[in-house]
């Protein structure tokens, strides 16, 4: 198992974001966070990497076993990082670096990787993306869908056992979405566990192989792809609807 939540709770002050949301995710699952805004989703996500505590309850995530009603350290947290990558919406890109520096920057700093290979190990991940051509780029010389690729491979370059990707075509149109479809299709072939929170329903069938449907911070329904033809629930085959 790759990921197990268990009882997370999470507040923003007084508002509950999170209630209760218990879930598992096996290895290798591409797990689509599917839900309203402000059902929470980038809550949970934020929460799976640890760029947010939960108020309390568990988390299993790569081998990394984290209780949110103790204390957890910084370097529990840069462990489980090196295991867990994630993808933003807005790239998040370093401007003053090259796209091969974008790539080698992590791993050099924080693995320890001698700089040649890295440097290996990114032209080879940018050939795969179809990216070989850009390695000397500015980022603000890319298109948005250059950069999210680019994002991609900045987060494929510390090999993680788990990619997180939140909203990865929310900018893009549905020619470079199509990219993306087959770049997670592709990634899940390697046995990587992928959690990918989108709106987009249409994007979401093509590449779930579970959902996890949320409203007001609640999980609603936890289903296999079956879950988009047969329904479980009211507000899920609802959501579907719109
Ligand atoms: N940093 C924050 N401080 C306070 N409240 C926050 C913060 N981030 C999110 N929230 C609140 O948490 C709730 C869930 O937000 P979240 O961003 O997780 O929703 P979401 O499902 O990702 O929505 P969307 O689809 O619009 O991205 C919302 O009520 C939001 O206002
Ligand atoms: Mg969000």
């Amino acid at each position: 198992m790759s990921i197990q939540v268990s009882n997370i709770n999470k507040f923003y002050g007084q508002n509950q974001v999170l209630h209760d949301v218990s879930f598992t995710c096996n290895t290798g699952e591409t797990l689509v966070l599917l839900g309203p805004s402000g059902a929470g989703k980038s809550s949970l996500l934020r929460v799976l990497n640890l760029l947010e505590n939960a108020t309390d309850g568990k988390l299993t995530i790569a081998d990394n076993v984290f209780d949110f009603s103790k204390p957890i350290s910084e370097q529990k947290g840069l462990a489980l990082r090196r295991k867990v990558g994630m993808v933003f919406q807005q790239y998040n890109l370093w401007p003053h670096k090259t796209v091969i520096e974008n790539l080698t920057e992590a791993p050099i700093k924080v693995l320890g990787i001698d700089k040649t290979l890295a440097k290996q190990q990114a032209v080879a991940i940018l050939t795969q993306l179809h990216l070989a051509d850009k390695a000397d780029a500015w980022p603000l010389q890319l298109s948005g869908g250059q950069q999210q690729r680019v994002a991609i491979a900045r987060a494929l370059m510390m090999k993680p056992d788990v990619l997180l990707f939140d909203e990865p075509t929310a900018a893009l149109d549905p020619e470079i979405t199509s990219q993306i479809v087959k770049i997670i299709k592709d990634l899940s072939g390697t046995g990587i566990t992928q959690v990918v929170v989108t709106h987009e329903v249409d994007f979401a069938k093509k590449i779930a192989s579970h959902i996890l449907y949320m409203e007001n911070g609640r999980v609603i329904e936890h289903g296999s792809h079956a879950s988009f033809a047969t329904p479980k629930t009211a507000q899920f085959a609802e959501y579907l609807t719109h």
